[in-house]
Protein backbone atom coordinates (compact mmCIF):
# COMPACT_ATOMS: atom_id res chain seq x y z
CA UNK A 1 0.00 0.00 0.00
CA UNK A 2 1.23 3.50 -0.71
CA UNK A 3 1.75 5.39 1.90
CA UNK A 4 -0.11 8.57 2.49
CA UNK A 5 1.25 11.59 1.60
CA UNK A 6 1.51 14.79 3.73
CA UNK A 7 0.01 18.20 3.77
CA UNK A 8 1.85 20.75 4.76
CA UNK A 9 1.08 24.02 5.96
CA UNK A 10 3.81 26.76 5.55
CA UNK A 11 2.79 30.06 8.24
CA UNK A 12 5.02 32.97 6.32
CA UNK A 13 4.29 35.25 9.50
CA UNK A 14 7.12 36.71 11.80
CA UNK A 15 4.38 36.13 14.03
CA UNK A 16 4.07 32.39 15.15
CA UNK A 17 0.60 33.72 17.27
CA UNK A 18 -1.21 35.08 14.20
CA UNK A 19 -3.54 35.31 12.11
CA UNK A 20 -2.07 33.33 9.29
CA UNK A 21 -0.90 30.86 11.87
CA UNK A 22 -5.03 30.39 13.13
CA UNK A 23 -5.36 30.46 8.84
CA UNK A 24 -2.66 27.85 7.81
CA UNK A 25 -3.83 25.73 11.02
CA UNK A 26 -7.17 25.77 10.16
CA UNK A 27 -7.27 24.10 6.80
CA UNK A 28 -4.42 22.05 8.12
CA UNK A 29 -6.75 20.28 10.91
CA UNK A 30 -9.24 20.20 8.57
CA UNK A 31 -6.98 17.94 6.52
CA UNK A 32 -6.04 15.79 9.43
CA UNK A 33 -10.28 15.86 10.34
CA UNK A 34 -10.36 14.38 6.69
CA UNK A 35 -7.67 11.44 7.67
CA UNK A 36 -4.74 12.95 6.11
CA UNK A 37 -1.21 13.48 8.17
CA UNK A 38 -0.02 16.97 8.10
CA UNK A 39 3.00 19.12 8.88
CA UNK A 40 3.30 23.16 9.81
CA UNK A 41 6.25 24.46 9.12
CA UNK A 42 6.79 28.57 10.28
CA UNK A 43 8.85 29.98 7.45
CA UNK A 44 10.03 32.66 10.15
CA UNK A 45 12.40 29.91 11.64
CA UNK A 46 13.63 28.91 7.67
CA UNK A 47 14.60 32.19 6.42
CA UNK A 48 15.35 31.61 2.81
CA UNK A 49 18.48 34.11 1.66
CA UNK A 50 17.79 36.58 -1.71
CA UNK A 51 18.33 34.62 -4.72
CA UNK A 52 21.22 36.10 -6.63
CA UNK A 53 20.26 35.59 -9.67
CA UNK A 54 23.40 33.66 -10.94
CA UNK A 55 24.91 33.98 -14.27
CA UNK A 56 25.67 31.05 -15.85
CA UNK A 57 22.21 29.73 -14.72
CA UNK A 58 23.48 26.41 -12.95
CA UNK A 59 20.65 25.40 -10.67
CA UNK A 60 18.21 25.17 -13.16
CA UNK A 61 20.59 22.20 -13.72
CA UNK A 62 22.01 20.98 -11.13
CA UNK A 63 18.47 21.94 -8.59
CA UNK A 64 20.58 23.13 -6.43
CA UNK A 65 21.48 26.81 -5.22
CA UNK A 66 25.01 27.77 -5.91
CA UNK A 67 25.51 29.67 -2.26
CA UNK A 68 25.03 27.60 0.53
CA UNK A 69 21.56 28.09 2.11
CA UNK A 70 20.02 25.63 4.46
CA UNK A 71 17.18 27.12 4.91
CA UNK A 72 16.02 27.02 1.38
CA UNK A 73 17.56 22.87 1.25
CA UNK A 74 15.06 22.38 3.92
CA UNK A 75 12.18 24.22 2.95
CA UNK A 76 12.42 22.80 -1.09
CA UNK A 77 12.74 19.18 0.36
CA UNK A 78 9.12 19.58 1.94
CA UNK A 79 7.80 21.18 -0.66
CA UNK A 80 9.42 18.58 -3.51
CA UNK A 81 7.96 15.78 -1.10
CA UNK A 82 4.43 16.58 0.49
CA UNK A 83 0.99 15.84 -1.39
CA UNK A 84 -0.24 18.86 -0.97
CA UNK A 85 0.65 22.27 0.44
CA UNK A 86 -0.88 25.06 2.41
CA UNK A 87 0.73 28.41 1.86
CA UNK A 88 0.04 31.39 4.21
CA UNK A 89 0.61 35.01 4.31
CA UNK A 90 0.22 38.02 5.78
CA UNK A 91 -0.95 41.16 3.79
CA UNK A 92 2.08 43.73 3.79
CA UNK A 93 1.87 46.37 1.57
CA UNK A 94 -0.83 44.97 -0.66
CA UNK A 95 1.54 42.42 -1.07
CA UNK A 96 3.19 39.16 0.38
CA UNK A 97 5.59 38.87 3.00
CA UNK A 98 9.27 39.49 2.26
CA UNK A 99 9.37 35.52 4.27
CA UNK A 100 7.19 34.28 1.39
CA UNK A 101 8.32 36.21 -1.62
CA UNK A 102 11.75 34.88 -1.25
CA UNK A 103 11.18 31.55 -0.91
CA UNK A 104 8.78 32.03 -4.08
CA UNK A 105 11.77 33.48 -6.32
CA UNK A 106 14.45 30.85 -5.13
CA UNK A 107 11.94 28.77 -5.71
CA UNK A 108 11.06 30.01 -9.49
CA UNK A 109 14.87 30.37 -10.02
CA UNK A 110 15.74 26.73 -9.18
CA UNK A 111 12.75 24.84 -9.93
CA UNK A 112 10.35 26.50 -12.51
CA UNK A 113 12.06 25.21 -15.48
CA UNK A 114 11.77 21.29 -14.84
CA UNK A 115 8.23 21.17 -13.21
CA UNK A 116 8.13 18.83 -10.17
CA UNK A 117 5.16 20.41 -8.88
CA UNK A 118 3.27 19.44 -11.78
CA UNK A 119 -0.10 18.90 -10.58
CA UNK A 120 0.33 19.11 -6.66
CA UNK A 121 -2.76 20.49 -4.98
CA UNK A 122 -2.36 23.54 -2.75
CA UNK A 123 -4.30 26.19 -1.37
CA UNK A 124 -3.32 30.08 -0.55
CA UNK A 125 -4.73 32.13 2.13
CA UNK A 126 -3.78 35.63 2.64
CA UNK A 127 -4.62 37.58 5.74
CA UNK A 128 -4.72 41.52 5.45
CA UNK A 129 -5.50 42.14 9.30
CA UNK A 130 -5.32 46.35 8.94
CA UNK A 131 -7.43 48.26 6.69
CA UNK A 132 -8.04 45.12 4.87
CA UNK A 133 -6.54 46.60 1.73
CA UNK A 134 -4.95 44.15 -0.47
CA UNK A 135 -7.06 41.24 0.34
CA UNK A 136 -6.96 40.23 -3.19
CA UNK A 137 -3.41 41.43 -4.46
CA UNK A 138 -1.64 39.92 -1.54
CA UNK A 139 -2.80 36.30 -2.76
CA UNK A 140 -1.73 37.04 -6.33
CA UNK A 141 2.11 36.35 -5.61
CA UNK A 142 1.16 33.07 -4.16
CA UNK A 143 -1.37 32.17 -7.01
CA UNK A 144 1.39 33.30 -9.31
CA UNK A 145 3.57 30.79 -7.65
CA UNK A 146 1.64 27.89 -7.82
CA UNK A 147 0.63 28.72 -11.45
CA UNK A 148 4.73 28.92 -12.64
CA UNK A 149 5.48 26.00 -10.80
CA UNK A 150 2.37 24.04 -12.30
CA UNK A 151 0.51 23.28 -9.40
CA UNK A 152 -3.49 22.33 -9.07
CA UNK A 153 -4.70 25.34 -7.13
CA UNK A 154 -8.03 25.51 -4.94
CA UNK A 155 -9.77 28.66 -5.46
CA UNK A 156 -8.05 31.36 -3.23
CA UNK A 157 -8.96 32.81 0.17
CA UNK A 158 -9.16 35.77 1.15
CA UNK A 159 -9.18 37.01 4.71
CA UNK A 160 -9.75 40.17 6.45
CA UNK A 161 -10.16 41.13 10.17
CA UNK A 162 -13.59 41.79 8.85
CA UNK A 163 -14.91 38.00 7.92
CA UNK A 164 -11.98 36.10 9.50
CA UNK A 165 -14.33 33.53 11.45
CA UNK A 166 -16.06 32.74 7.95
CA UNK A 167 -12.38 32.40 6.45
CA UNK A 168 -11.25 30.08 9.42
CA UNK A 169 -14.44 28.04 8.35
CA UNK A 170 -13.68 27.99 5.27
CA UNK A 171 -10.10 26.76 5.41
CA UNK A 172 -10.87 24.07 7.29
CA UNK A 173 -13.07 23.03 4.67
CA UNK A 174 -10.31 23.56 2.19
CA UNK A 175 -8.11 21.86 4.21
CA UNK A 176 -10.18 18.36 4.16
CA UNK A 177 -10.62 19.04 0.25
CA UNK A 178 -6.77 18.78 0.19
CA UNK A 179 -6.85 15.62 2.51
CA UNK A 180 -9.10 13.80 -0.38
CA UNK A 181 -6.44 15.28 -3.12
CA UNK A 182 -2.89 14.72 -1.14
CA UNK A 183 -2.55 11.30 -2.59
CA UNK A 184 -3.04 11.60 -6.37
CA UNK A 185 -1.45 14.84 -8.34
CA UNK A 186 -3.49 15.61 -11.73
CA UNK A 187 -0.56 17.33 -13.37
CA UNK A 188 -1.96 19.54 -16.22
CA UNK A 189 -1.26 18.11 -19.53
CA UNK A 190 -0.42 21.36 -21.48
CA UNK A 191 0.41 24.54 -20.78
CA UNK A 192 -3.03 25.30 -22.56
CA UNK A 193 -4.64 23.69 -19.72
CA UNK A 194 -3.18 25.46 -16.65
CA UNK A 195 -3.71 28.86 -18.15
CA UNK A 196 -7.66 28.07 -18.17
CA UNK A 197 -7.66 26.44 -14.80
CA UNK A 198 -6.09 29.61 -13.03
CA UNK A 199 -8.34 31.96 -14.87
CA UNK A 200 -11.13 30.72 -13.39
CA UNK A 201 -10.38 30.66 -9.87
CA UNK A 202 -12.35 33.38 -8.20
CA UNK A 203 -10.93 36.78 -6.74
CA UNK A 204 -7.79 37.03 -8.61
CA UNK A 205 -8.80 38.94 -11.83
CA UNK A 206 -10.44 41.40 -10.13
CA UNK A 207 -9.62 45.53 -10.68
CA UNK A 208 -8.55 47.28 -7.93
CA UNK A 209 -11.81 49.10 -7.54
CA UNK A 210 -13.48 45.55 -7.82
CA UNK A 211 -11.16 44.34 -4.86
CA UNK A 212 -12.26 47.37 -2.95
CA UNK A 213 -15.37 46.92 -3.85
CA UNK A 214 -15.39 43.45 -2.05
CA UNK A 215 -13.60 44.67 1.26
CA UNK A 216 -16.26 47.61 1.26
CA UNK A 217 -19.05 44.81 1.09
CA UNK A 218 -17.29 42.24 3.43
CA UNK A 219 -16.97 45.43 6.26
CA UNK A 220 -21.10 46.02 5.81
CA UNK A 221 -22.00 42.32 5.79
CA UNK A 222 -22.98 42.24 9.03
CA UNK A 223 -25.55 45.08 8.81
CA UNK A 224 -29.16 45.26 8.31
CA UNK A 225 -29.78 45.54 4.45
CA UNK A 226 -31.61 49.05 4.67
CA UNK A 227 -28.73 50.57 6.83
CA UNK A 228 -27.23 53.26 4.86
CA UNK A 229 -23.57 51.51 4.51
CA UNK A 230 -25.30 48.96 2.52
CA UNK A 231 -27.42 50.77 0.59
CA UNK A 232 -24.16 52.69 -0.60
CA UNK A 233 -23.24 50.05 -2.73
CA UNK A 234 -25.64 50.26 -4.67
CA UNK A 235 -25.69 53.98 -5.41
CA UNK A 236 -21.99 53.44 -6.20
CA UNK A 237 -23.16 50.23 -8.85
CA UNK A 238 -25.76 53.21 -10.05
CA UNK A 239 -22.74 55.62 -10.60
CA UNK A 240 -20.21 53.12 -12.05
CA UNK A 241 -23.33 51.80 -14.72
CA UNK A 242 -23.74 55.42 -15.67
CA UNK A 243 -20.00 55.80 -16.71
CA UNK A 244 -18.31 57.72 -13.43
CA UNK A 245 -16.23 55.13 -12.14
CA UNK A 246 -14.46 57.69 -9.80
CA UNK A 247 -17.47 58.98 -7.72
CA UNK A 248 -18.16 55.20 -8.00
CA UNK A 249 -15.08 54.39 -6.14
CA UNK A 250 -15.29 57.30 -3.67
CA UNK A 251 -19.02 56.14 -2.65
CA UNK A 252 -17.18 52.64 -2.25
CA UNK A 253 -15.06 54.35 0.18
CA UNK A 254 -17.10 55.98 2.07
CA UNK A 255 -19.04 52.61 2.57
CA UNK A 256 -15.66 51.14 3.95
CA UNK A 257 -15.50 53.79 6.25
CA UNK A 258 -18.73 53.61 7.49
CA UNK A 259 -18.49 50.00 7.49
CA UNK A 260 -15.46 49.97 9.69
CA UNK A 261 -16.84 52.19 12.34
CA UNK A 262 -19.81 50.14 12.62
CA UNK A 263 -17.78 47.01 12.87
CA UNK A 264 -15.32 48.43 15.21
CA UNK A 265 -18.84 49.31 17.46
CA UNK A 266 -19.33 46.01 18.40
C1 LIG B 1 4.76 45.92 7.38
C2 LIG B 1 3.28 45.70 7.49
C3 LIG B 1 2.46 46.03 6.42
C4 LIG B 1 1.07 45.81 6.50
N1 LIG B 1 0.29 46.08 5.41
C5 LIG B 1 -1.04 45.81 5.47
C6 LIG B 1 -1.88 46.00 4.32
O1 LIG B 1 -1.45 46.42 3.24
N2 LIG B 1 -3.21 45.72 4.44
C7 LIG B 1 -3.75 45.26 5.62
O2 LIG B 1 -4.94 45.04 5.71
N3 LIG B 1 -2.97 45.04 6.70
C8 LIG B 1 -1.64 45.29 6.65
N4 LIG B 1 -0.85 45.02 7.72
C9 LIG B 1 -1.47 44.38 8.89
C10 LIG B 1 -1.32 42.86 8.80
O3 LIG B 1 -1.88 42.33 7.62
C11 LIG B 1 -1.99 42.22 10.00
O4 LIG B 1 -1.39 42.67 11.18
C12 LIG B 1 -1.98 40.70 9.91
O5 LIG B 1 -2.81 40.21 10.95
C13 LIG B 1 -0.59 40.17 10.08
O6 LIG B 1 -0.64 38.76 10.07
P1 LIG B 1 -0.27 37.94 11.36
O7 LIG B 1 -1.37 38.19 12.37
O8 LIG B 1 -0.20 36.55 10.90
O9 LIG B 1 1.06 38.43 11.83
C14 LIG B 1 0.51 45.26 7.67
C15 LIG B 1 1.35 44.94 8.76
C16 LIG B 1 2.72 45.15 8.67
C17 LIG B 1 3.60 44.75 9.83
Amino acid sequence: MSQKKTVLGLVGSPNPEGRTNQLVSAALEGAALAGASTELIQLKDSVVAPCQDCLPWVCKDNLKCSFPDEAFAFLSKKLLNCGALVLGTPVYWWDVSGLVKYMILKMFRVYARTGPLNGLPALGLATAGGTGNGLVSGLRPIYHFFQMMQMRALAPLPATRFNFQEALDRAAEQGGQLAGLADQRRPFASLEERLLWYDDLPYLGMSRAEERQLLAALTCRTLPEDISPAQGLARAEALKASGNPLESLKEIGRVYEAGVTLFEKD
